[in-house]
């Protein structure tokens, strides 16, 4: 007989006791049993081993019936079969005979490159091995990834295998919530960090992060004590967070020898992480594949949705049993071809078998990803509609036939102009052959290419362009720099960026005031660099502080950080739904304003739901804002802003969103178009805009998306004495004259009627002979 008593901190003689106890109950070895002993230490626990673990708690919480919690708490039985199930699957994957060499080789070598094919188990299972073989122990496991939907879901996924919960707040129902606050009590767990969603808590010891996130955490602790392992997962997608975690952590590694660094990539080019890594040792997963038939279209595909959709029911009626993954390039190509697809197969009603329609995207609300994974039942056949994201980062079992379309959508920079566009482009061969490759993971599978074999070989690049050499670096620039690193141009990256985007992105944070005339970083740029936003919004934010309006200015940057998700129009009640937009427009205050009003008149309704169908807001993206808008508050704590509204004063806060935003400032032209005030560009007001109609001189917008034509959205009228006024060091007198005033007109033109008439006087003066 064992016995352990914990304080809430857990045993300081065993701190796994806690979780060895509650592993073995999860087992089935052991049974958990609440009872009320120990009442003179009210807060403590006692665990006691034997074959079974007793586990033993005073007043469960504050003295509530413990008969009554029990019978509230999950059928416990249950959960155990369908764990065992889970561990059984574990065993199955083409990891799992390999998983002690791999432990070896770890333990030998403090970085190594591991190569796997998408599916083998690398990120769901490598990071559950190390806490196996007790690397949990001295800190712990974090795993990045690209995508903010891989890092939840695998995280959750994670948490099923290991029978725990995930992160903190997990709350489903009542009894639920009771159950997930036991665990968290006296449970390590698994969780998630994306940018403002942490799910994790100080007992965390496997964390799935995005890449962006850890790149956050090395600002606050920049020897990532607590990490004992970092995995840099899905490293060929080759972010530009990825690339520079790369370069931080291969000079981190050299200060912590004990830290060990796994780079996992699904694709063949490990040989190039290896040799950054000063040759680490590349371990390969050899990979289970079947042959995959591949179909390329004789002729170019006109309209690519509508070819995908005609290919899925095609399958659909007359191919064998197996779901179908077709890839598509964002949210808006998605939810387009599902409302056909549904349409088409409602038209056929019974004649065909159900076929059940799954999107997938990174906006997509999280109950509803779960449903991708969701086995598909006898008879029917499933379809997922995904982005780039089930290339690598998710695996989706069952499918056999891909339809591939060859496009995506990419980030393009140029840093002449500084203008960023997300652009719907040909993918890369080695894409297309990710892509194929995800249909024959179990069995022999089909990908149909909507693309001639022409096509193939003379449009699509070998490989992806890292993202690094087509972005704007001012983001990063700014975390470098407050992590001291000064010399950029030579800082060790693993594919350089162009030395013109990383100079545009010094200039951009020098006219913003975060760097000073040597390139050093100054305190706006210190307080800047707290906020997880583009530094043009943290600048708004910063400087909203002068114009005593920092309460509007974090609204505003929530409502933006949610994307374009706000306001909802359906089909049949467009009129209903743009009349209640424009009432949130009047006095056409222009977008921003519009979004602060959104905001503030949720607020005032007590944040109804009733209010938000009301006026076709929708009401995840408003409680999203909340959420964002929250850790605003706390983050301008911080950087010692005080709180404070200035509501009545509209031009205050137009002024702190043009000190945030004046490179975007855009004048009217006599054509209803505009043009960028520096480095001239045509660009119009989005239709969207509340001020689409009303063509104001002079504006400031949010963002430019090319669509038909370059469009700004989220667009605000200002005042062009601001610009000056605000950065006097970009902008100057002639950037922002509207017209010449009448009196320096007169003087412009006596000026050069006598510069004329002096010209011909020395001219007849010097020539009279020669021109006679
Ligand atoms: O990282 P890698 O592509 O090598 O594989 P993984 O993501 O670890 O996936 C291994 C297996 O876990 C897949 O075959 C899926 O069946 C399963 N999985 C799942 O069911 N749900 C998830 N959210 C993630 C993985
Ligand atoms: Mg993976």
């Amino acid at each position: 007989l064992q016995r352990y008593n914990l304080d809430s901190a857990g045993d300081k003689m065993n701190p796994f006791a806690e979780q060895e106890a509650w592993e073995e109950h999860q087992m089935g070895k052991a049974s958990l049993k609440y009872g009320s002993k120990n009442k003179n230490q009210s807060n403590d626990y006692e665990y006691v081993f034997e074959d079974k673990i007793d586990f033993i708690r005073d007043s469960v919480i504050d003295g509530e019936n413990l008969d009554e919690l029990h019978s509230e708490l999950p059928d416990k039985s249950k959960e155990k079969s369908a764990l065992e199930m889970l561990q059984e699957e574990r065993k199955t994957l083409p990891i799992y005979p390999y998983r002690d060499e791999l432990l070896q080789a770890v333990n030998e070598y403090q970085v190594l490159v591991i190569v796997g094919e998408t599916g083998s188990g690398k990120t769901t299972q490598i990071p559950q091995y190390l806490h196996e073989a007790g690397y949990t122990k001295q800190g712990k496991i974090g795993c990045t990834q690209p995508r903010r939907v891989a890092a939840m879901s695998v995280a959750a996924r994670v948490s099923q295998e290991m029978g725990v919960k995930l992160g903190h707040e997990a709350f489903i129902n009542s009894s639920e919530k009771l159950w997930t606050l036991k665990c968290s009590e006296f449970h390590l767990q698994v969780g998630y960090s994306i940018r403002f969603e942490d799910c994790t808590s100080e007992k965390t010891i496997l964390k799935y992060m995005t890449d962006g996130m850890l790149l956050r955490e090395i600002l606050s602790e920049p020897n990532l004590e607590s990490y004992s392992v970092l995995m840099v997962d899905e490293a060929h997608e080759r972010t530009l967070s990825t690339d520079i975690l790369f370069g931080l952590l291969k000079d981190l590694i050299k200060f912590r020898s004990d830290l060990k660094l796994l780079i996992s990539s699904a694709t063949l080019d490990a040989e190039k992480f290896s040799d950054y890594f000063g040759s680490a040792p590349i371990f390969k997963i050899p990979g289970r594949r079947y042959p995959v038939e591949i179909h390329y279209t004789k002729a170019p595909e006109a309209d690519y949705i509508d070819a995908a959709i005609v290919t899925v029911l095609q399958i659909h009626v007359t191919q064998s049993p197996g779901d179908i993954l077709v890839f598509l390039t964002g949210q808006e190509e998605i939810e387009t071809a599902d409302e056909i697809l549904k349409h088409r197969t409602r038209g056929l009603g019974s004649k065909i078998a159900e076929l059940i329609i799954c999107p997938i995207y990174a906006n997509l609300p999280t109950e509803l990803q779960a449903k991708i994974f969701e086995p598909t039942p006898e008879g029917a056949r499933k379809v997922v509609l995904a982005t780039n994201i089930a290339e690598t980062s998710l695996t989706i079992d069952g499918i056999k036939y891909v339809i591939d379309p060859g496009f995506s959508k990419v980030k393009s920079y140029n840093p002449r102009t500084g203008m960023e566009s997300l652009l719907v482009h040909p993918i890369s061969k080695a894409s297309a052959m990710q892509r194929a490759g995800r249909s024959g993971r179990t069995g022999p599978g089909k990908c149909f290419r909507l693309y001639t074999l022409h096509n193939y070989h003379k449009d699509m690049d070998d490989n992806t362009v890292p993202e690094i050499q087509r972005t704007n670096l001012a983001n990063v620039v700014l975390i470098l720099k407050s992590l001291g690193i000064d010399d950029l141009v030579n800082f060790d990256f693993i594919d350089p960026p162009p030395e013109e985007a990383l100079l545009k992105a010094l200039e951009l944070l020098f006219a913003l005031s975060a760097l000073n005339k040597l390139g050093e970083l100054t305190k706006v740029g210190r307080r800047m660099a707290e906020f997880p936003l583009d530094p043009m919004l943290s600048k708004m934010i910063v400087a909203s502080d002068k114009d005593k309006c920092s309460d509007e200015i974090i609204t505003i940057a929530a409502m933006l950080s949610v994307g374009n998700s706000i306001f909802y129009r359906p089909k049949d009640k467009q009129v209903h739904a743009d009349n209640a937009r424009m009432n949130f427009h009047l006095g056409n205050v222009g977008d921003h304003i519009a979004l602060l009003r959104v905001y503030n008149s949720w607020r005032e309704c007590n944040y109804s739901t009733q209010w938000c169908y009301e006026n076709y807001i929708q009401v995840r993206s408003m409680k999203r804002a909340r959420d964002i808008r929250d850790q605003l508050e706390g983050l301008l704590e911080r950087v010692e802003i005080e709180v404070t509204s200035n509501l009545n004063d509209l031009d205050a806060i137009k002024k702190a969103i043009t000190s945030g935003f004046f490179p975007h400032s855009a004048k009217l032209q006599k054509n209803g178009s505009y043009w960028t005030v520096k480095h001239p560009q045509r660009v119009h007001i989005h239709p969207s805009s509340g001020l689409a109609q009303v063509l104001p001189r002079w504006v400031v917008y949010h963002e430019l998306v090319l669509t038909t034509k370059e469009y700004m959205r989220q667009v605000t009228e200002l005042k062009p004495e601001w610009l000056v006024e605000i950065a006097p060091h970009y902008y100057q007198l002639k950037d922002v004259e509207d017209r010449m005033p009448p009196f320096s007109l007169f003087v412009s033109i006596c000026v050069r009627v006598f510069v004329c008439a002096v010209n011909i006087g020395e001219f007849y003066q010097q020539y009279p002979r020669k021109c006679r």
